[in-house]
């Protein structure tokens, strides 16, 4: 039987994405609906950490989350922590009429991060960072993904994120760089890892 873990999230798309990265290694996600607990705090590596802390308490298991956020260079890093919040609010829009003034792709760059934190216990959580530097595009482009990927082209591309596949998506995101991040460690320590597995399961 192949590798199966734990995702706490309700973010579909989330699943979609780290399932097609994660399969390639041969392990299996089973995704588990609980609500994120999310702290303020400027570091994302942080609010990964709590939230996947959080989630191991309530599951009792090893269990991964995952948090993103957009850095937009011209806005010194804003949303970032803030991404969640600044969406819902002024959104897509808010986010092009902030960059008006800015009316060459060079002068709008931006930055996606995702951090991956897989608690193994309360006290060991390991963090898998993803990065991805691109623009902000000046229309909002693409039915495809979610959030903020209208509004992002990768370097080396030019696409939005909601203008690609998963699989295409997943070759330049943060995400995919971070669940990929996962997978090695996964696979190298695949011995420890299902030694915690066995542990949690009899209830140690
Ligand atoms: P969170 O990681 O769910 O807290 O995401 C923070 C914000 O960034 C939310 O508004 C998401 O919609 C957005 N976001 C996270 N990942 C992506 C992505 O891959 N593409 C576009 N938006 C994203």
């Amino acid at each position: 039987m192949g590798l199966e873990i734990l995702f706490a999230t309700t973010n579909e798309h989330k699943i979609r994405e780290a399932e097609a990265i994660l399969k390639n290694f041969g392990i299996m996600i089973k995704p588990i609906a609980t609500e994120k607990i999310e702290i303020q705090h400027s570091s994302l590596e942080e609010i990964a950490k709590f939230a996947a802390i959080q989630a191991y308490v309530k599951v009792g298991k090893p269990v991964a989350v995952e948090d993103s956020g957009l850095f937009i260079e011209k806005l010194n890093g804003f949303p970032g922590p803030y991404s969640n919040y600044v969406y819902k609010t002024i959104g897509l829009r808010g986010i092009l009429k902030l960059l008006e003034d800015y009316k060459d792709l060079g002068s709008r760059k931006a930055v996606f991060v995702a951090v991956v934190a897989y608690a193994l216990s309360e006290a060991n959580v390991m963090i898998f960072k993803g990065v991805t530097e691109g623009y902000i595009s000046f229309n909002i482009r693409g039915s495809g993904g979610f959030g903020y990927d209208p509004i992002f082209i990768p370097y080396n591309s030019t696409k939005t994120f909601a203008e690609m596949s998963i699989e295409e998506k997943n070759l330049y995101s943060h995400r995919g760089k971070a669940f990929r991040a996962l997978g090695e460690w996964l696979i190298k320590n695949i011995n420890l890892f299902k030694e915690i597995k066995e542990k949690a399961y009899k209830g140690f």
